[in-house]
């Protein structure tokens, strides 16, 4: 850990995806950061992941970096095994070596929907697919270091920027007159930009004697934007908030259910969040996902 007058050294994995293209930019002010992706980094490859902490001796790891091809990785579970739970291991254990804390992301997807009311952190989890598998595998390894870390799960994570449910309901929008969306799947739309906007807020928190800050809230917390939608619910909101409206070709949202729908992955269908645990340790609160949404595509120009 730096002392008081040195920047604190970040090192962030995933730059490219939803959450880390963020997480570039709200933790460049908090500190000196190293950005990395594949293939300046592999996290297929544990040993070189741990060399590449090795080399840049951070204070903080943020790792946003994740196999998310929910239904290629049931085809493919050794590699999503090795990025989401082996790795993430060997992360946790260089932080302890580099005395440093980690902060890593987790997913909705290892419960498996089963439930009628919001999961806490008490809640056992049970994943229906690999891909869910694999990441509560690499929760385990990171709380087996007993390092100092943050996993933070979420859930229905979409950014403007890459392909995410809202680009495609607006892309779908303008293909027909009709689209078929589920009505029971059921989780916590999460702006990609919130998340990492309140993860910067954590380091703020933690400020320059951040590895006994780490050491006192060390922990797995749910993180997600406030209430819950259905996917039906949230597409017509992505509708609502479309900044040119003229340009959609459809005319009705049909309600249909997951079973219409077969994919190679099972996915929960009730997996929304509850976050009190994160609110009531940090003072900190995602805002409800429909004004998250209605922020997020405001930034649209019409065209
Ligand atoms: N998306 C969701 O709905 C959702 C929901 C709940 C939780 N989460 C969790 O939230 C976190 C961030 O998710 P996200 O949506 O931002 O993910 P994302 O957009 O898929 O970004 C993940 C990043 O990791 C990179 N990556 C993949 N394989 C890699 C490898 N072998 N070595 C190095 N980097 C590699 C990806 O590169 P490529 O693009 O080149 O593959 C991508 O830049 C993850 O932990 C995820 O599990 C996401």
């Amino acid at each position: 850990m730096t002392g008081h007058n040195q920047p604190l050294r970040i090192l962030l994995l995933g730059k490219y995806g939803q959450l880390g293209w963020e997480l570039h930019r709200t933790l460049s002010p908090l500190g000196e950061i190293t950005a990395l992706d594949y293939p300046e980094i592999d996290l297929s490859n544990p040993e070189r992941a741990r060399r590449c902490v090795q080399a840049v001796q951070p204070d903080i790891i943020v790792n946003a970096s994740a196999y998310t091809a929910v239904d290629r990785a049931e085809s493919e579970p050794e590699l999503a095994a090795a990025i989401n739970a082996t790795t993430p291991g060997v992360l946790a254990e260089e932080a302890v070596a580099q005395r440093a804390a980690l902060i890593h992301y987790s997913t909705d997807y290892v419960f498996d929907g089963s439930l009628n009311r919001p999961y806490t952190e008490e809640d056992l989890p049970n994943p229906l697919g690999v891909y869910g598998q694999s990441k509560l595998e690499g929760e385990q390894a990171i709380q087996r270091v007993s390092g100092s870390y943050l996993i933070l799960r979420t859930s229905w994570v979409y950014s403007l920027r890459r392909d995410s449910f809202v680009t495609k309901v607006l892309s779908w929008s303008r293909q027909g007159s009709t689209l078929r969306v589920v009505t029971d799947q059921i989780s916590n739309p999460t702006w990609a930009r919130m998340l990492a906007e309140t993860t910067s807020l954590l380091l703020m928190q933690a400020g320059s004697d951040n590895l006994d800050w780490f050491q006192d809230v060390t922990g797995l917390y749910h993180l997600a934007g406030s209430g819950y939608s259905s996917r039906m619910e949230w597409a017509q909101a992505i509708l609502r908030y479309d900044p040119d409206p003229d340009g959609q070709t459809i005319r009705e949202i049909l309600p249909s259910i997951t079973a219409d729908f077969p994919t190679l992955a099972r996915r929960p269908l009730f997996s929304a969040l509850n976050c009190d645990h994160f609110t009531r340790t940090f003072g900190l609160r995602l805002p409800d996902w429909e004004t998250a949404l209605m922020l997020a595509m405001s930034e649209i120009k019409p065209s």
